[in-house]
Protein backbone atom coordinates (compact mmCIF):
# COMPACT_ATOMS: atom_id res chain seq x y z
CA UNK A 1 0.00 0.00 0.00
CA UNK A 2 1.27 3.43 -0.86
CA UNK A 3 2.28 5.54 2.00
CA UNK A 4 -0.13 7.79 4.14
CA UNK A 5 0.84 11.75 3.17
CA UNK A 6 -0.52 14.74 5.07
CA UNK A 7 -1.88 17.86 4.41
CA UNK A 8 -1.99 20.42 7.08
CA UNK A 9 -4.23 23.34 6.59
CA UNK A 10 -2.50 26.51 7.87
CA UNK A 11 -4.04 29.19 6.16
CA UNK A 12 -6.77 31.85 6.51
CA UNK A 13 -6.34 34.80 8.90
CA UNK A 14 -6.16 34.92 12.33
CA UNK A 15 -9.03 38.07 12.91
CA UNK A 16 -10.84 35.75 15.66
CA UNK A 17 -8.43 35.40 18.58
CA UNK A 18 -7.29 38.89 18.01
CA UNK A 19 -5.50 40.58 20.33
CA UNK A 20 -2.96 37.55 20.54
CA UNK A 21 -3.10 37.29 16.66
CA UNK A 22 -2.67 40.15 15.67
CA UNK A 23 0.82 39.74 15.75
CA UNK A 24 0.79 36.17 15.06
CA UNK A 25 -0.69 33.34 12.98
CA UNK A 26 -3.72 31.43 14.95
CA UNK A 27 -1.94 28.06 14.05
CA UNK A 28 1.30 29.46 16.03
CA UNK A 29 -0.14 30.85 19.21
CA UNK A 30 1.27 28.65 21.99
CA UNK A 31 -0.13 26.31 23.52
CA UNK A 32 1.88 24.71 26.71
CA UNK A 33 4.54 26.96 25.45
CA UNK A 34 4.53 25.33 22.38
CA UNK A 35 2.75 26.53 19.25
CA UNK A 36 -0.55 24.67 18.06
CA UNK A 37 0.53 23.58 14.71
CA UNK A 38 3.77 22.25 15.99
CA UNK A 39 1.11 18.97 17.86
CA UNK A 40 -0.19 18.38 14.76
CA UNK A 41 3.45 17.95 13.05
CA UNK A 42 4.09 15.67 16.09
CA UNK A 43 0.85 13.46 15.95
CA UNK A 44 1.66 13.39 11.59
CA UNK A 45 5.26 12.18 12.50
CA UNK A 46 3.93 9.66 15.51
CA UNK A 47 1.52 8.35 12.62
CA UNK A 48 4.41 7.04 10.43
CA UNK A 49 3.41 10.43 8.01
CA UNK A 50 6.81 11.46 6.56
CA UNK A 51 5.72 14.54 3.77
CA UNK A 52 3.69 17.09 4.51
CA UNK A 53 2.36 19.59 2.31
CA UNK A 54 1.34 23.10 4.30
CA UNK A 55 -1.50 24.97 2.97
CA UNK A 56 -0.43 28.89 3.81
CA UNK A 57 -1.98 32.05 3.61
CA UNK A 58 -1.17 35.63 4.18
CA UNK A 59 0.69 34.49 7.46
CA UNK A 60 2.96 32.64 5.34
CA UNK A 61 6.13 34.11 6.43
CA UNK A 62 5.83 33.24 9.92
CA UNK A 63 4.45 29.52 9.32
CA UNK A 64 7.33 28.61 7.01
CA UNK A 65 10.07 30.49 9.24
CA UNK A 66 8.45 28.44 12.59
CA UNK A 67 9.07 24.97 10.02
CA UNK A 68 11.20 25.47 7.68
CA UNK A 69 11.86 22.65 5.72
CA UNK A 70 10.64 20.39 8.25
CA UNK A 71 14.06 18.13 9.30
CA UNK A 72 13.64 19.85 12.94
CA UNK A 73 10.74 17.14 13.42
CA UNK A 74 11.13 14.22 10.81
CA UNK A 75 9.58 15.67 8.02
CA UNK A 76 9.94 16.80 4.40
CA UNK A 77 7.89 19.69 3.89
CA UNK A 78 6.19 21.28 0.95
CA UNK A 79 4.69 24.52 1.03
CA UNK A 80 1.27 24.87 -0.83
CA UNK A 81 0.15 28.95 -1.02
CA UNK A 82 -3.54 29.77 -0.87
CA UNK A 83 -4.08 33.34 -2.33
CA UNK A 84 -7.65 33.55 -0.15
CA UNK A 85 -9.29 31.04 2.11
CA UNK A 86 -12.23 29.53 -0.30
CA UNK A 87 -12.87 26.22 1.67
CA UNK A 88 -10.94 23.18 3.01
CA UNK A 89 -11.80 21.74 -0.40
CA UNK A 90 -10.37 24.06 -2.25
CA UNK A 91 -7.07 22.90 -0.14
CA UNK A 92 -6.94 19.83 -1.78
CA UNK A 93 -7.80 20.91 -4.86
CA UNK A 94 -4.56 23.03 -4.86
CA UNK A 95 -2.60 20.14 -3.11
CA UNK A 96 -3.42 17.65 -6.01
CA UNK A 97 0.03 17.43 -7.40
CA UNK A 98 1.83 17.24 -4.07
CA UNK A 99 -0.98 14.19 -3.33
CA UNK A 100 -0.91 12.46 -6.70
CA UNK A 101 -2.59 9.36 -6.14
CA UNK A 102 -1.49 8.59 -2.29
CA UNK A 103 -3.80 8.27 0.26
CA UNK A 104 -3.60 11.06 2.99
CA UNK A 105 -4.77 12.42 6.48
CA UNK A 106 -6.02 16.44 6.59
CA UNK A 107 -5.02 18.17 9.71
CA UNK A 108 -6.41 21.63 10.34
CA UNK A 109 -3.41 23.44 11.63
CA UNK A 110 -6.04 25.05 14.73
CA UNK A 111 -6.92 21.65 16.12
CA UNK A 112 -5.78 19.74 18.91
CA UNK A 113 -5.99 16.11 19.66
CA UNK A 114 -4.55 15.50 23.35
CA UNK A 115 -3.44 11.73 22.58
CA UNK A 116 -2.57 11.94 18.82
CA UNK A 117 -4.15 10.21 16.06
CA UNK A 118 -2.00 7.09 15.83
CA UNK A 119 -4.58 4.49 16.38
CA UNK A 120 -6.73 6.10 13.76
CA UNK A 121 -4.04 6.41 11.15
CA UNK A 122 -3.30 2.76 11.42
CA UNK A 123 -6.91 1.52 11.39
CA UNK A 124 -7.28 3.83 8.39
CA UNK A 125 -4.04 1.56 6.97
CA UNK A 126 -6.22 -1.80 8.12
CA UNK A 127 -9.84 -0.59 6.38
CA UNK A 128 -12.48 -2.29 5.01
CA UNK A 129 -11.88 -2.87 1.48
CA UNK A 130 -14.13 -0.31 -0.48
CA UNK A 131 -13.80 2.31 2.50
CA UNK A 132 -12.46 5.72 0.67
CA UNK A 133 -12.69 7.73 3.76
CA UNK A 134 -13.02 8.02 7.95
CA UNK A 135 -13.62 10.70 10.07
CA UNK A 136 -13.03 11.56 13.58
CA UNK A 137 -16.19 12.73 16.09
CA UNK A 138 -16.13 14.28 19.26
CA UNK A 139 -18.91 14.73 21.06
CA UNK A 140 -19.43 18.40 21.89
CA UNK A 141 -21.75 20.80 23.79
CA UNK A 142 -22.14 23.17 20.91
CA UNK A 143 -22.37 21.28 17.52
CA UNK A 144 -23.85 24.31 15.86
CA UNK A 145 -20.31 25.42 15.27
CA UNK A 146 -18.99 22.37 13.52
CA UNK A 147 -19.47 19.96 11.15
CA UNK A 148 -22.18 17.60 12.41
CA UNK A 149 -22.03 13.68 11.41
CA UNK A 150 -25.22 11.66 11.55
CA UNK A 151 -24.73 7.89 12.18
CA UNK A 152 -26.86 4.89 11.56
CA UNK A 153 -27.51 2.05 13.87
CA UNK A 154 -23.81 0.52 12.70
CA UNK A 155 -22.12 3.48 13.46
CA UNK A 156 -21.66 4.18 9.54
CA UNK A 157 -21.67 7.76 8.59
CA UNK A 158 -25.08 8.13 6.41
CA UNK A 159 -25.19 12.26 7.02
CA UNK A 160 -22.70 15.55 7.38
CA UNK A 161 -24.37 18.64 7.84
CA UNK A 162 -21.97 22.18 8.05
CA UNK A 163 -22.38 23.69 11.09
CA UNK A 164 -26.13 23.08 11.28
CA UNK A 165 -28.98 25.53 13.41
CA UNK A 166 -30.39 22.82 14.42
CA UNK A 167 -27.82 20.10 15.13
CA UNK A 168 -29.50 16.38 14.06
CA UNK A 169 -26.81 15.11 16.81
CA UNK A 170 -23.84 16.00 19.47
CA UNK A 171 -21.19 14.76 16.49
CA UNK A 172 -19.05 17.00 15.87
CA UNK A 173 -16.49 16.67 12.65
CA UNK A 174 -12.54 17.00 14.46
CA UNK A 175 -10.19 18.65 12.39
CA UNK A 176 -8.59 15.79 11.09
CA UNK A 177 -9.65 13.64 7.75
CA UNK A 178 -8.33 10.37 5.89
CA UNK A 179 -8.60 10.43 2.49
CA UNK A 180 -7.77 7.86 -0.22
CA UNK A 181 -7.33 9.09 -4.37
CA UNK A 182 -11.64 9.05 -4.28
CA UNK A 183 -11.96 12.59 -2.36
CA UNK A 184 -10.54 14.18 -5.53
CA UNK A 185 -13.69 13.32 -7.86
CA UNK A 186 -16.01 14.70 -4.81
CA UNK A 187 -14.08 17.91 -4.43
CA UNK A 188 -14.13 18.31 -8.07
CA UNK A 189 -17.59 17.94 -7.91
CA UNK A 190 -19.11 20.07 -5.52
CA UNK A 191 -19.81 23.72 -5.59
CA UNK A 192 -19.27 27.05 -3.00
CA UNK A 193 -21.75 26.73 -0.23
CA UNK A 194 -23.92 29.65 1.05
CA UNK A 195 -20.64 31.20 2.88
CA UNK A 196 -18.89 30.99 -0.43
CA UNK A 197 -16.33 28.03 0.70
CA UNK A 198 -15.86 24.38 -0.73
CA UNK A 199 -16.56 22.56 2.19
CA UNK A 200 -14.79 19.35 2.95
CA UNK A 201 -17.63 17.92 4.35
CA UNK A 202 -20.41 18.56 1.08
CA UNK A 203 -17.58 16.53 -0.79
CA UNK A 204 -17.57 13.67 2.23
CA UNK A 205 -21.45 13.80 1.83
CA UNK A 206 -21.02 13.75 -2.01
CA UNK A 207 -18.94 10.09 -1.45
CA UNK A 208 -21.96 9.00 0.70
CA UNK A 209 -24.40 9.54 -1.35
CA UNK A 210 -22.44 7.84 -4.34
CA UNK A 211 -22.41 4.82 -2.71
CA UNK A 212 -19.08 4.95 -1.09
CA UNK A 213 -18.26 4.00 2.61
CA UNK A 214 -17.21 7.01 4.95
CA UNK A 215 -15.87 5.14 8.13
CA UNK A 216 -16.01 7.50 11.65
CA UNK A 217 -14.10 7.05 14.89
CA UNK A 218 -14.99 8.85 18.25
CA UNK A 219 -11.83 10.47 19.98
CA UNK A 220 -11.40 11.99 23.12
CA UNK A 221 -9.53 14.63 24.33
CA UNK A 222 -10.36 17.11 21.45
CA UNK A 223 -9.93 20.26 21.59
CA UNK A 224 -10.17 23.29 18.94
CA UNK A 225 -10.30 26.93 19.15
CA UNK A 226 -13.21 28.33 19.57
CA UNK A 227 -11.62 32.29 19.06
CA UNK A 228 -12.02 32.95 22.94
CA UNK A 229 -9.15 33.64 25.07
CA UNK A 230 -11.38 31.14 27.89
CA UNK A 231 -11.15 28.17 25.11
CA UNK A 232 -6.98 29.03 25.02
CA UNK A 233 -6.27 28.67 28.69
CA UNK A 234 -8.63 25.93 27.99
CA UNK A 235 -6.39 24.16 25.57
CA UNK A 236 -3.13 25.01 27.60
CA UNK A 237 -4.66 22.75 30.27
CA UNK A 238 -5.06 19.71 27.79
CA UNK A 239 -1.90 20.05 27.11
CA UNK A 240 -0.01 20.35 30.40
CA UNK A 241 -1.64 17.03 31.38
CA UNK A 242 0.75 15.70 29.07
CA UNK A 243 3.76 17.59 30.57
CA UNK A 244 7.05 15.54 30.82
CA UNK A 245 8.54 16.55 34.30
CA UNK A 246 12.11 18.22 33.12
CA UNK A 247 14.38 20.66 35.22
CA UNK A 248 16.94 22.09 32.48
CA UNK A 249 16.87 25.35 34.31
CA UNK A 250 18.68 26.35 37.59
CA UNK A 251 16.51 26.22 40.72
CA UNK A 252 18.08 27.38 43.65
CA UNK A 253 17.83 25.56 47.04
CA UNK A 254 14.98 27.78 48.69
CA UNK A 255 12.98 26.86 45.79
CA UNK A 256 10.36 24.43 45.96
CA UNK A 257 8.74 21.99 43.15
CA UNK A 258 5.87 19.87 42.80
CA UNK A 259 3.90 17.69 40.32
CA UNK A 260 4.84 17.45 36.73
CA UNK A 261 6.87 20.99 36.01
CA UNK A 262 9.49 21.47 33.19
CA UNK A 263 12.20 23.99 33.01
CA UNK A 264 13.39 24.65 29.55
CA UNK A 265 17.15 25.77 29.47
CA UNK A 266 18.59 28.85 31.05
CA UNK A 267 15.46 29.55 33.01
CA UNK A 268 16.21 30.91 36.63
CA UNK A 269 13.70 30.25 39.44
CA UNK A 270 14.76 31.69 42.36
CA UNK A 271 12.74 31.74 46.07
CA UNK A 272 9.57 30.47 44.60
CA UNK A 273 7.48 27.68 43.82
CA UNK A 274 6.04 26.04 41.21
CA UNK A 275 3.19 23.38 41.52
CA UNK A 276 2.45 21.55 38.40
CA UNK A 277 1.80 20.93 35.79
CA UNK A 278 3.16 23.71 34.77
CA UNK A 279 5.78 24.87 32.08
CA UNK A 280 8.46 27.84 32.55
CA UNK A 281 10.19 28.51 28.89
CA UNK A 282 14.22 29.71 27.92
CA UNK A 283 15.33 32.23 30.13
CA UNK A 284 12.89 33.33 32.03
CA UNK A 285 12.95 34.39 35.47
CA UNK A 286 10.73 33.52 38.34
CA UNK A 287 11.82 34.97 41.67
CA UNK A 288 10.06 35.31 45.14
CA UNK A 289 6.67 34.37 42.93
CA UNK A 290 4.23 31.39 43.26
CA UNK A 291 3.47 29.58 39.86
CA UNK A 292 0.43 27.78 40.16
CA UNK A 293 -1.03 24.64 37.99
CA UNK A 294 -2.02 24.51 34.19
CA UNK A 295 0.50 28.02 33.45
CA UNK A 296 2.86 28.25 30.76
CA UNK A 297 5.53 30.93 31.01
CA UNK A 298 6.79 31.68 27.66
CA UNK A 299 10.44 31.86 26.78
CA UNK A 300 12.20 35.39 28.11
CA UNK A 301 9.22 36.25 30.70
CA UNK A 302 9.92 37.63 34.36
CA UNK A 303 7.81 36.79 36.84
CA UNK A 304 8.46 38.55 40.21
CA UNK A 305 6.78 38.99 43.65
CA UNK A 306 3.75 37.48 41.79
CA UNK A 307 1.24 34.61 42.04
CA UNK A 308 0.06 33.16 38.55
CA UNK A 309 -2.18 30.20 37.76
CA UNK A 310 -4.19 29.00 34.62
CA UNK A 311 -2.34 31.41 32.68
CA UNK A 312 -0.46 32.37 29.70
CA UNK A 313 2.68 34.11 28.79
CA UNK A 314 3.54 35.20 26.26
CA UNK A 315 7.30 35.10 25.17
CA UNK A 316 9.07 38.34 26.58
CA UNK A 317 6.24 39.13 28.90
CA UNK A 318 6.60 40.64 32.43
CA UNK A 319 4.70 40.47 35.81
CA UNK A 320 6.18 42.31 38.94
CA UNK A 321 4.21 42.60 42.44
CA UNK A 322 0.81 42.08 40.99
CA UNK A 323 -0.85 39.83 44.19
CA UNK A 324 -2.50 36.98 42.00
CA UNK A 325 -2.87 36.83 38.33
CA UNK A 326 -5.65 33.76 37.32
CA UNK A 327 -6.91 32.97 34.03
CA UNK A 328 -4.92 35.27 32.02
CA UNK A 329 -3.16 35.31 28.68
CA UNK A 330 -0.21 38.24 28.40
CA UNK A 331 0.40 39.20 24.74
CA UNK A 332 4.23 39.13 23.66
CA UNK A 333 6.43 41.59 25.21
CA UNK A 334 3.42 42.98 27.56
CA UNK A 335 4.53 43.91 31.11
CA UNK A 336 2.33 44.16 33.96
CA UNK A 337 3.66 45.92 36.77
CA UNK A 338 2.67 47.64 40.02
CA UNK A 339 3.27 51.52 39.94
CA UNK A 340 4.64 52.67 43.31
CA UNK A 341 4.59 56.25 42.59
CA UNK A 342 1.93 58.78 43.22
CA UNK A 343 -0.89 59.43 42.55
CA UNK A 344 -2.21 56.14 43.11
CA UNK A 345 -3.83 55.26 39.53
CA UNK A 346 -3.86 52.48 37.50
CA UNK A 347 -2.06 53.41 33.83
CA UNK A 348 -2.47 51.53 30.97
CA UNK A 349 -1.25 51.09 27.56
CA UNK A 350 -4.01 48.53 25.91
CA UNK A 351 -3.54 47.05 23.00
CA UNK A 352 -7.06 47.04 20.71
CA UNK A 353 -9.70 44.17 21.74
CA UNK A 354 -8.11 43.42 24.72
CA UNK A 355 -9.08 42.85 28.31
CA UNK A 356 -8.08 44.60 31.35
CA UNK A 357 -10.02 43.37 34.80
CA UNK A 358 -8.60 45.15 37.97
CA UNK A 359 -9.47 43.93 40.96
O1 LIG B 1 -12.28 22.35 13.47
C1 LIG B 1 -13.24 21.43 13.01
C2 LIG B 1 -14.15 22.08 11.99
O2 LIG B 1 -13.30 22.66 10.96
C3 LIG B 1 -15.13 21.08 11.38
O3 LIG B 1 -16.05 20.62 12.37
C4 LIG B 1 -15.89 21.70 10.23
O4 LIG B 1 -16.72 20.74 9.63
C5 LIG B 1 -14.91 22.27 9.20
O5 LIG B 1 -15.60 22.92 8.14
C6 LIG B 1 -13.97 23.25 9.86
O6 LIG B 1 -14.71 24.37 10.30
P1 LIG B 1 -14.16 25.84 10.52
O7 LIG B 1 -15.11 26.81 9.89
O8 LIG B 1 -13.93 26.02 11.97
O9 LIG B 1 -12.78 25.91 9.74
P2 LIG B 1 -11.83 27.16 9.63
O10 LIG B 1 -12.32 28.11 8.60
O11 LIG B 1 -11.53 27.70 11.00
O12 LIG B 1 -10.50 26.49 9.07
C7 LIG B 1 -9.85 25.45 9.74
C8 LIG B 1 -8.33 25.56 9.50
O13 LIG B 1 -8.02 25.48 8.11
C9 LIG B 1 -7.71 26.85 10.00
O14 LIG B 1 -6.45 26.51 10.60
C10 LIG B 1 -7.49 27.69 8.76
C11 LIG B 1 -7.31 26.64 7.68
N1 LIG B 1 -7.88 27.03 6.37
C12 LIG B 1 -9.23 27.29 6.28
C13 LIG B 1 -9.82 27.61 5.09
C14 LIG B 1 -11.30 27.86 4.98
C15 LIG B 1 -7.08 27.11 5.26
O15 LIG B 1 -5.85 26.87 5.34
N2 LIG B 1 -7.66 27.46 4.04
C16 LIG B 1 -8.98 27.70 3.91
O16 LIG B 1 -9.45 27.99 2.78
Amino acid sequence: MSTLKGLILAGGTGSRLRPITHTSAKQLVPIANRPILFYALDSLVDAGVREVGIIVGDTRAEVMAAIGDGSAFGLKVTYIPQDKPLGLAHCVKIARDFLGDDPFVMYLGDNLIKDGIVEFADAFRDRESGTVAEILLARVADPHRFGVAVLDDEGRVVDLVEKPTVPPSDLALVGVYFFDKTIHEAVDAIEPSARGELEITDAIAHLITSGKKVGSRETLGYWKDLGQPEALLEGNRLMLENVASTIKGSVDSESIIEGKVSIQEGATIVNSKLRGPLVVGKNAKVIDSFIGPFTAIGDDCSVVSTEVSNSILLEGSSIEAIDRVEGSIVGKNAQIRRRLTLPKSTRVVVGDNSTVEIY
